[in-house]
């Protein structure tokens, strides 16, 4: 007999498209599409059983095995770098990381650069790589504001279509990486029920050969 496989979904518009993407893979689960407030849904004939999480959690959920697999953005990978396989990057949710300031902004290198974001890890390491001494201000949200109230001096924050920047009068002044969604896998799951993860991951990879 199959053991179950549990599945963290990340919560939102991009969770709605990894969830269609499990489905075609054949591992559907209708009740998941009845619009109530239920956080769980199993479907026992194929052996799957998906949850609802929060997108930045879903990382945590699969590098303690509580999730045999999940679907990540590639920015919180980076960001809490958790004890995960990354199996394949779905080619969805794509955005970028990126370094953002007014128009006018200047560095002025013999200064320390003040930077607000909510990924303080990824801001770290790119400014160590190229030598930059900061200061972090760590923030959960609204970042843009920062260098509109003079916190910060530059924020490094998730660009996708750029309006959040352009209607509070930022701009793009550096890429620091690509971030599209990945899916993952717990560790000693995909020791353990290899033939069902591999089995998703080979249909997966289909269906976006196919929509290339
Ligand atoms: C993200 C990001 C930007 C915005 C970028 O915010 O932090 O604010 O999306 O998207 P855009 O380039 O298409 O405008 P999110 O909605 O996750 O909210 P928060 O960071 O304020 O929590």
């Amino acid at each position: 007999m199959k053991t179950m496989l549990n599945v963290a979904l990340p919560k939102g518009r991009l969770g709605e498209k990894v969830y269609d993407m499990f489905e075609k893979a054949g591992f559907e689960c209708p009740s998941i599409k009845e619009n109530n407030r239920k956080l769980i849904f199993e479907n026992e004939e194929v052996n799957v059983r998906y949850f609802w999480v929060k997108p930045s959690d879903v990382a945590i959920y699969v590098e303690r095995g509580a999730a045999d697999i999940g679907v990540a953005g590639k920015d919180i990978l980076l960001e809490y770098e958790p004890d995960v396989y990354e199996l394949l990057d779905l080619d969805i949710g794509r955005c970028r990381m990126a370094v953002a300031a007014k128009s006018d902004f200047r560095d002025n290198t013999q200064r320390t650069l003040r930077v607000a974001t909510k990924f303080s890890n990824i801001a770290q390491q790119y400014y160590m790589s190229k030598g930059r001494d900061i200061d972090i201000i760590h923030l959960n949200g609204s970042i843009e504001i920062a260098p509109i109230l003079g916190l910060s001096d530059v924020i490094v924050d998730i660009v996708e279509t750029g309006t959040t920047l352009k209607e509070n009068n930022l701009e793009v002044k550096e890429t620091i990486v690509p971030i599209s969604a990945r899916l993952i896998s717990n560790k000693t799951s995909y020791k353990f029920k290899s033939d069902q993860i591999n089995e998703i991951l080979k249909e997966m990879a289909s269906q976006m050969e196919a929509n290339k």
